[in-house]
């Protein structure tokens, strides 16, 4: 049946349940390596579960479903070199994740992919799930749709980007995991023939909480540097070393994390920097600490306030690890620009959205996102919904999947208009 110019409504009441059951099961123990938060990332038997999850329903649905070299999942339902519509996220998680960031993305992928089918709609669509979006498992975000886009080296992934866990290569982890990485070239071949791509999301801020509103249409995804300053000090006896003696490298780290928050706020323009991750060696109660390692994660939909604020902390973190005696290095693990979406998809999108009833909004997104990469290959949009109180990457992290139906009514009226001119 083709698509009228008219709406299609869909049963949302069904739409919530399978949404919320998909969601529900895969925050089961088989699925997250921890009892706290979810827990899943690339080459773990709880990813492979996940994946593997996915896989079936695809099937069910008449999906042909294929894994890339290393490991991005693809399924699509019509032959390969047909011109398709795209829809996916991730369904790796944050190592303190909640049930919904990527995961929700890719069930309500699926939950459209059923819908079509359901009413008959002939749409030719590729469902995606990209590998390692947070980076939970080699400290890389987005490392599955930089593959594919090509945004890597092949010496990266054979030596610089190396596990959390136990410190070994990307490669390494891929072969033993059954893929073929030597291959990863042929990656970029899950973004060939994308006509349109959107991906759904939770919101992860507190914007459409605050204004009751139930759908964010994005018009832009901030850009981020990711990188890591470096200090080095000298481990001293805690008692016996007077203060003037010290070159303590946690005091320094401690000058330059207060030095980023005044430069990102001095900034603008929605800048953010954060310190998540801190390392002090040697870390033991009575030395003063030699080595202090600190990450960087700084972002913003202006380009030049937010680099800029990266070029200043790295200076101020030379400037003050001298003043000590000591030395500060900085360097980049990467960095993204800021992602304009595709204007023909936000206004597709900004129409479903205002024929569906929902009060929703066009905006910009904070957080990164694998369709920051397929914009490279592909007009792009993307479809948030709320989630309470904007908590991500937190255990208890929430959704509406009545806000999810919702999204994938959206999604589908948009790519069928799309699809059918
Ligand atoms: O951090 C991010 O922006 C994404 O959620 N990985
Ligand atoms: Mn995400
Ligand atoms: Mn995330």
């Amino acid at each position: 049946m083709a698509v009228s110019e008219t709406h299609l409504a869909i049963d949302r009441e069904r739409s919530r349940q399978r949404i919320a059951d998909a969601v529900a099961h895969l925050t089961g123990p088989a699925h997250t390596r921890s009892e706290r938060a979810i827990c899943r990332y690339a080459y773990t038997p709880e990813y492979r579960a996940t994946l593997d999850w996915f896989i079936a329903r695809l099937g069910e649905l008449g999906f042909d479903t294929w894994e890339d070299p290393v490991g991005t999942l693809v399924a699509q339902n019509v032959p390969p070199g047909t011109p398709v519509l795209a829809l996916g996220s991730h369904c790796d998680s944050n190592r303190n994740g909640g049930p919904w960031d990527g995961t929700l993305g890719v069930v309500i992928a699926l939950e459209v992919c059923r819908l079509a089918s359901e009413h008959g709609l002939d749409l030719p669509l590729r469902l995606i799930s990209f590998l390692e979006e947070e980076g939970s498992g080699f400290g890389q975000m987005l490392l599955g749709s930089r593959i594919c886009a090509h945004r890597v080296e092949e010496a990266d992934l054979r030596e610089r980007f190396r596990a959390i866990d136990d410190g070994r290569p990307f490669f390494e982890h891929a072969e033993e995991a059954g893929y073929e990485p030597a291959r990863w070239k042929e990656a970029a071949g899950v973004l060939d023939d994308i006509s349109a791509w959107v991906e759904c999301h939770i919101e992860q801020g507190r914007v459409l909480q605050d204004a009751s509103e139930q759908v964010g249409v994005i018009e832009a995804i901030a850009g981020y540097v990711h990188g890591d300053i470096e200090i080095a000090g000298r481990d001293d006896h805690a008692g016996a070393t007077p203060m003037g003696m010290r070159v303590d490298a946690l005091s320094v780290a401690a000058e330059v994390a207060l030095e980023l928050e005044r430069l990102a706020r001095d900034a603008g323009h929605g800048t953010v920097a954060t310190i998540g991750e801190v390392e002090v060696e040697p870390g033991v109660i009575n030395v003063v600490p030699g080595r202090v390692r600190v990450s960087l994660d700084v972002r913003g939909t202006h380009e030049p306030a937010f680099r800029g604020v990266v070029r200043d902390v790295a200076r101020f973190a030379s400037e003050a690890a001298a003043r000590r005696g000591a030395t500060a290095s900085f360097g980049e693990r990467q960095s993204v620009p800021a992602t304009a979406m595709d204007p023909a998809l936000v206004d597709a999108l900004d129409r479903a959205a205002r024929e569906a009833g929902a009060a929703y909004r066009r905006m910009p997104s904070g957080a990164a996102h694998d369709t920051m990469c397929v914009a490279d290959r592909a007009p792009c949009g993307m479809v948030f919904v709320p989630c309470r109180d904007g908590i991500s990457h937190a255990p208890d992290e929430e959704a509406d999947p009545a806000d999810a139906a919702v999204a994938a009514e959206i999604v589908l009226n948009a790519l069928a208009r799309l699809h059918g001119g």
